[in-house]
């Protein structure tokens, strides 16, 4: 059984509410509320990506009862690393001395988080590793434009961590029991952000690049509404069960129309869909993280509830698992 035995997350201090951000730009609570559900987000002032993925990690291994020394692999997800070398993965094992382990980063943007988990697990089925630490950490301020009321407005940063065990000596049913997982490169363009320019003295003039997140907000929207649904079907088919003996739905927090849309095109009560984006924004890779260690801490998940996790993002990308806690 490949289970989650630990969780984790960490957020900035400073809370930045829509109605700071309209004393800086022409923009409204009512605006951001009412399109979003997003109320406040936090912003880092001090905090980095890794010291923030370190916290939320500590926090997953203390729950699990396991050494940073017992990890095999660590995969970080992440866009906004704090540095290009090394990996955040990198910098988080070296910090937590967990000298056993393989450490990648594993960039899918708002769908990081899932896919990382889906890649252990595959590596955890082969009978590779046994005990794994997943991340999903972002400092996404960084990445905004700051003059764009359109994109800076929605996002946060934060981190969410997760150990997940192969316990296949335990005789226990449950844990992850599928996932689905797809990408469409070729749509790629609705959710983009720049990198660093070629500037070596042999390079040949370019088009400069916008090296800050644009979204076209009513493609995404779209893409989202219409996959999600499906992808949450096929995995819970996979699965070998209904859509109606889920519990929960914990999915990424871009939107709170998006999730709404979801609920209803699944036929689904609103209420089996949690969300933290009114207080947190959208941190993508982090954002399920994050909202599985609310509900894990705050006792709101009981033993073999039956969990949908899905991710959707820039790629595009797309996927869902299901599990049974
Ligand atoms: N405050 C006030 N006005 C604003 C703001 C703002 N923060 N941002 C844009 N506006 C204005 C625009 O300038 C525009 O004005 P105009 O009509 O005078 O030109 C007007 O509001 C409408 O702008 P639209 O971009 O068309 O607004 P829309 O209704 O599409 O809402 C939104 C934008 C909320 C982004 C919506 O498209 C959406 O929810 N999309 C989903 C995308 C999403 O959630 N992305 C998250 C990242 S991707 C991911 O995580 C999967």
């Amino acid at each position: 059984m490949i289970k989650i035995c630990g969780t984790g997350s960490a957020l900035p201090a400073k809370k930045v509410t829509n109605d700071d951000l309209s004393k800086i730009m022409d923009t409204s609570d009512e605006w951001i509320s009412s399109r979003t559900g997003i109320r406040a987000r936090h912003l880092v002032t001090t905090e980095t990506t890794t010291g923030m993925a370190v916290e939320a990690s500590r926090q997953a291994l203390e729950q699990a009862g396991i050494t940073a020394e017992e990890l095999d692999i660590i995969i970080a997800a992440t866009l906004t690393p704090d540095h290009v070398l090394p990996t955040l993965a990198c910098e988080v094992q070296a910090t937590l001395g967990a000298v056993n382990a393989v450490a990648f980063d594993l960039h899918a943007a708002c769908s990081g988080f899932l896919f990382s988990m889906n890649t252990v697990a595959a590596y955890m089925q082969s009978g590779v590793y046994k005990n794994a630490l997943v991340i999903g950490a972002e400092t996404l301020s960084k990445i905004m434009d700051w003059n764009d009321r359109g994109t800076c407005v929605l996002f946060g940063d934060g981190a969410g961590a997760a150990v997940i065990r192969n316990l296949e000596e335990d005789g226990t049913n449950g844990g992850l029991l599928s996932f689905a997982q797809h990408s469409d490169g070729a749509r790629g363009s609705v959710l983009a952000c720049g990198n660093r320019p070629v500037q070596h003295p042999f390079a040949q003039p370019r088009e400069e690049e916008n090296q800050n997140v644009s979204m076209d907000g009513q493609a995404v929207y779209k893409f989202a509404v219409s996959t999600v649904p499906k992808v949450i079907e096929e995995a819970v088919t996979k699965a070998g069960l209904t859509i109606e003996d889920i519990d929960l739905f914990v999915l990424h927090q871009a939107n709170q129309r998006i999730i709404e849309s979801v609920a209803k095109r699944l036929k689904q009560p609103i209420e089996k869909f949690p969300m933290n984006l009114q207080a947190c924004g959208n941190i993508s890779a982090a954002s399920v993280p994050i909202l599985l260690d609310s509900l894990n801490k705050d006792g709101k998940i009981k033993p073999n509830d039956r969990i949908v996790l899905a991710g959707f993002g820039a790629g595009l990308t797309w996927g869902a698992a299901v599990i049974q806690w």
